[in-house]
C-alpha cells in the first residue's frame, strides 16, 4: 500500500477556518505547474474548467468535457503530495440529475488521485450536493458569478443580490458542502457570508475577508493578456517567455546558439 503521500484532507481543510489559517488555492492543469505549486506549500489546487479557456483556447468554460477534466486531473493528481486537489464538474454533468452527477464525480475520484469536486450552483443545486455527499464525495460549492451560466448572467459581472447569495451560501452548507467559492462578490457581502458560514469561503474577486483565496494560475503569473480587475500579477511570464523566445531566435539566426558549451566534441 502506498502511504508515502501526506495530503491535506477535507476535514483538515475545513478546520483551517477555526484555526484562522488562511487558505491559498491556485489552478493547475499540468504536472510541472502542479508540482511547483505543491512544493511552494499552496494548500489547495483546483483542476478548474478554466482549462477550456487557458489551455484549450475557448472563450468560455462550456466546451470542457468530463474526459478533458479527467485527463488533466489525473496528471495533476500524480504531481501532488501535499495539497488538497479539487476538480471542477464540467457543464452540464451535475445539471442533468443526481445519478449523472454521482457517475461523473465518481469517475473523477476513481480515475484520478484527486479528493473532491467543485460544482457551480447555490440553492438550486442543494439536492445534487446532498446526493454527492451521501455517496461519500466531498463537494466544494461555487456561488456568485458562475462562469458556466455566462449566457444567462449576460457576461462576467459582479453579483450583488445579497438575499440570493446568502441563501445560496447557507443552502450549499446545509447540503453538506465542505467549502464554497465566492466569485465576483462585493467585499462587505463576502465578509457577511463568511461570518454566516461554518465552512471556509474561498474568494475570487471577493475581497480579503474570505477564509481563503483562489486565482487562475496563468492570470497571476502574467500570462493572460487582459485578466479581470481582481487579478494581481505576481510575475510577468508573458514578457519573460516572449523575450526568451526572441533571444533564442536571434541566436539561431546569428549562429551563436549552439556554442561549444552546448555542443558535443
Ligand atoms: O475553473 C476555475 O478555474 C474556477 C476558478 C475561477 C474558481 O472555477
Amino acid at each position: 500500500m502506498n502511504r508515502v503521500k501526506r495530503q491535506i484532507t477535507v476535514p483538515e481543510f475545513v478546520c483551517f477556518k477555526q484555526q484562522g489559517h488562511r487558505i491559498s488555492m491556485l489552478t493547475a492543469y499540468d504536472y510541472m505547474s502542479a508540482k511547483i505549486l505543491d512544493e511552494a506549500g499552496i494548500e489547495a489546487i483546483l483542476v478548474g474548467d478554466t482549462v477550456g479557456m487557458v489551455f484549450q483556447g475557448h472563450d468560455t468554460t462550456l466546451p470542457v468535457t468530463l474526459d478533458d477534466i479527467i485527463y488533466h486531473a489525473e496528471i495533476v493528481g500524480r504531481a501532488v503530495n501535499h495539497a488538497l486537489v479539487v476538480v471542477d464538474l464540467p457543464f452540464p454533468t451535475h445539471l442533468v440529475g443526481d445519478q449523472s452527477a454521482i457517475a461523473s464525480a465518481g469517475r473523477i475520484l476513481k480515475e484520478t488521485r484527486c479528493q473532491a469536486v467543485k460544482l457551480e450552483g447555490g440553492a438550486d443545486q442543494a439536492g445534487t450536493i446532498a446526493a454527492l455527499v451521501s455517496a461519500g464525495i466531498p463537494v466544494m460549492g461555487h456561488i456568485g458569478l458562475r462562469p458556466q451560466s455566462v449566457h444567462t448572467m449576460g457576461g462576467y459581472k459582479v453579483q450583488r443580490d445579497e438575499e440570493q447569495l446568502l441563501s445560496d451560501a447557507l443552502a450549499v452548507q446545509q447540503a453538506g458542502a465542505f467549502s464554497v467559492v465566492l466569485e465576483c462578490v462585493p467585499v462587505e457581502l463576502a465578509e457577511k457570508i463568511t461570518q454566516a458560514l461554518e465552512i471556509p469561503t474561498i474568494g475570487i474577486g471577493a475581497g480579503n475577508q474570505c477564509d481563503g483565496q483562489v486565482l487562475v494560475l496563468t492570470d497571476m503569473l502574467g500570462l493572460t493578456k487582459e485578466p479581470p480587475r481582481f487579478v494581481k500579477k505576481y510575475a510577468d511570464l508573458h514578457k519573460i517567455i516572449a523575450d526568451a523566445a526572441s533571444h533564442y531566435r536571434n541566436e539561431v539566426q546569428t549562429g551563436d546558439f549552439p556554442d561549444s558549451e552546448h555542443s558535443y566534441q
